[in-house]
């Protein structure tokens, strides 16, 4: 049995497999439309989620099979003290996989550990996201044709954001990826991860304006402000609006840049630019349904 903590639990030869089985999901739906008959998913949410919650659902559902859960601590017995190792050995009887979001770091690994069937983490507080990662991985493989060669920014909050550690460490597997670390100082990417990447030798350089570095990037991947892990109310209000992705600096990116965003948006990309052919972030929603269907099938060994 396997579970799914962090996207380097798959080496990219899975993940290669696991992409091409999203892609013929994308192109043939109805050949998996009952591949999951009578499989139950559950979705333990410790935190809110609108994306990651509703595309394993659908994707779940898509598949033929069908979903219990809870959508926060308060409405499950969490609230009334009962542990993440207790919860998943009830959860182990009443479904057959489980996704699970949780604002502590690890929480599903403990639960992974005490399971009986596969766990996924759906994101551990500022520590990793490995389904978005797949959703991103598949969105840039699909809509870029590769996964390797290009140069990739990364840009707000880099410090809290799970979405993109997750995804640096599953890019630095592939061939000639560059990093733009394009943050506030307060905000910079954690320092464990630009040591391993100056161990591995793979180039990076952090800085501040976004417009600086426009025009040498492939992908644009932008982030939030991560309100619910700043400990003080002003630092969030000062740091929020930092950056602000509009028509004006989208003038300076290459035509073939592609624009990524985890989602939620709050202000970090103006409206204005989502009916640039560019803007990416809606079409990769739509491949986080696909993603999450090839995972579904890949944990529960199902073959079609
Ligand atoms: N991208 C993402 O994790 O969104 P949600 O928090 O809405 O699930």
């Amino acid at each position: 049995m396997r579970h799914l903590m962090s996207p380097l639990d798959f080496t990219t030869e899975e993940l290669d497999k696991l992409f091409q089985l999203a892609n013929d999901i994308e192109n043939n739906p109805k050949k998996y439309a009952h591949c999951c008959d009578g499989k139950k998913l559950a979705t333990c949410f410790y935190e809110p989620s609108t994306r990651t919650r509703l595309s394993f659902e659908a994707a779940m559902i898509n598949l033929g099979g069908s979903v219990i859960g809870f959508s926060s601590a308060a409405s499950s017995s969490a609230s009334k003290g009962e542990s993440v190792s207790d919860t998943i050995r009830m959860i182990s009887c009443y479904a057959d996989i489980c996704a699970m979001r949780h604002p502590k770091e690890g929480a599903p690994m403990v639960a992974a550990t005490k399971s009986s069937i596969p766990v996924v983490n759906a994101g551990d507080g500022g520590h990793q996201h490995p389904t978005q990662t797949l959703t991103d991985l598949l969105t840039i493989r699909s809509l870029k044709g590769r996964l390797n060669n290009f140069t990739i920014g990364l840009c707000g909050d880099l410090k809290f954001g799970r979405t993109v550690h997750s995804l640096i460490s599953a890019l630095i597997r592939y061939e000639n990826i560059s990093f733009v670390f394009i943050s506030p100082e307060e905000l910079r990417i954690p320092e464990y991860i630009t040591e391993q990447l100056k161990e591995l030798n793979i180039p990076y350089e952090e800085v501040i304006r976004l417009e600086e570095v426009m025009p040498k990037l492939d992908l644009l991947y932008m982030t939030r402000v991560q309100q619910e892990r700043f400990f003080n109310e002003e630092d969030y209000i000062r740091l929020k609006d930092f950056y602000i992705l509009d028509k004006a600096k989208m003038s300076l990116a290459k035509d073939d840049m592609l624009v990524l965003h985890p989602l939620p948006r709050v202000n970090e990309i103006s409206v204005e630019v989502d009916d640039d052919p560019r803007a990416a972030y809606f079409r990769q929603v739509q491949y986080g349904v696909y993603a999450r269907m090839a995972l579904i099938l890949t944990l529960l060994e199902i073959e079609v």
